[in-house]
């Protein structure tokens, strides 16, 4: 016998109408991101969120770009966001030219710590763009009272959120504009791809003139703005639709994978597992994410190699936005700490979470944990 096959810490589940989908846009021909699947996709996908418009683009980081530019933020302006987080969060501020402000996270859910949004605050404060990590959002309600009494605009990252709710409202209805993702570790995956939602005609507008290039109607080729190419093409969203298809199937199969993940680990020593429900919300373990106690004597990076040896994938936690080197050599988060974020940058990691996921290979994932505890 050799040894047991690598659990990737991702593979995506393709076997719905993906396959007939696709053939259809090359026997018709419709390939580019002119084609009927497009406006499908954002058609199911906003009704999906419960909003008014869904405007299909290239990827999530590049969905932030286009939401703080389509709010109008630039030089001058702030922007408050957690620390732990993708770097497209802060990335799209700074390209704006607006200042990323950074709040630490909740050290439980790992989302960021609404408490502490308020004190970072100043008259310069345009927007607060909140991240929903790993499958439980974060409470929307206080940072809806906050944006509201403060006269600020929310960016809602939900790239991590396609299914799930908060008080039983859709994650990305509650943004000014919401963004996710649809990379293949996602709940939805177009390969590569990403939508902004807005309930805003004129928000909605100006994404869609950003999206492609800010070509003018009326006289094509001359440009009053800038603009990218962040056309999703009609292949990508022939997935996204067959995807969308069997959203709530994806919610279950992940909720079930972190429920037994949770029953297998529940009681071991040294670790903390994620919650697996919050007055506001039910985990649907996008990831299921491990932080090793202070006490135990290695760090994640151990903590991985030890489980890539045993045939295990894994991937480690966001590096907070104020320890990231592109920022500070441009002299942004100088001297800031933020001790929970930097304590489960170091301690946490995430264990294979894919679609695709059998329960054999959960129960050894699970075991390799126990064993590197033991
Ligand atoms: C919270 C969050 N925002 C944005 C992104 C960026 O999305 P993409 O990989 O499609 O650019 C990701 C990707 O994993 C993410 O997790």
């Amino acid at each position: 016998m050799g040894s047991p096959k690598f659990i990737p810490v991702n593979e995506p589940l393709l076997n719905g109408n993906e396959e007939k989908y696709l053939i259809e846009c090359i026997r018709t021909g419709w390939i580019s991101s002119e084609g009927p699947f497009i406006k499908k996709f954002e058609e199911q996908f906003a009704r999906c969120v419960g909003r008014k418009h869904a405007v299909a683009v290239s990827n999530g980081s590049m969905a932030l770009d286009a939401a703080v530019v389509a709010l109008g933020i630039g030089p001058g302006d702030e922007v408050i966001l957690p620390t732990f987080t993708i770097i497209s969060c802060a990335a799209a501020v700074v390209r704006a030219g607006a200042v990323p402000v950074v709040v630490d996270c909740d050290p439980v859910t790992w989302n960021i710590d609404t408490d502490r949004i308020e004190q970072r605050i100043t008259p310069r404060t345009k927007a607060i763009m909140v991240v929903h990590i790993f499958g439980l959002p974060t409470d929307m309600a206080p940072v809806l009272d906050l944006a509201q009494k403060r006269g600020l605009a929310i960016i809602e990252d939900a790239a991590e959120m396609h299914g799930q709710t908060c008080r039983g409202r859709p994650c990305g209805s509650f943004g000014n504009i919401s963004t996710f993702s649809f990379y293949p570790n996602k709940l939805v995956t177009t390969g590569e791809g990403g939508m902004l939602a807005t309930d805003d005609d004129a928000v909605a507008e100006k994404c869609r003139s950003l999206r492609n290039l800010c070509f003018k109607p009326e006289k094509r080729f001359v440009h009053d703005e800038l603009g990218w190419n962040l056309r999703m093409t009609n292949l990508q969203a022939a997935l996204g639709v067959a995807q969308l298809e069997r959203l709530d199937e994806f919610v279950g199969i992940k909720r079930a994978m972190g429920a037994r993940y949770t029953e297998l680990l529940h009681g071991t020593k040294g670790i903390q597992l994620p919650m697996a429900r919050t007055d506001w919300a039910e985990n649907i373990y996008w990831v299921y994410g491990i932080v090793l106690d202070d006490d135990v004597p290695f760090d994640a990076v151990e903590a991985m190699a030890r489980l890539a040896n045993a045939g295990i994938g894994t991937r480690p936690f966001f590096w907070p936005m104020h320890e990231q080197p592109v920022f500070r050599k441009m002299g942004i988060f100088a001297g800031e700490r933020h001790p929970n974020a930097e304590r489960i940058a170091r301690r946490g990691f995430y264990i294979p979470s894919g679609m695709a996921l059998r329960d054999d290979q959960i129960e050894r994932s699970a075991a390799a944990v126990k064993e590197l505890l033991r």
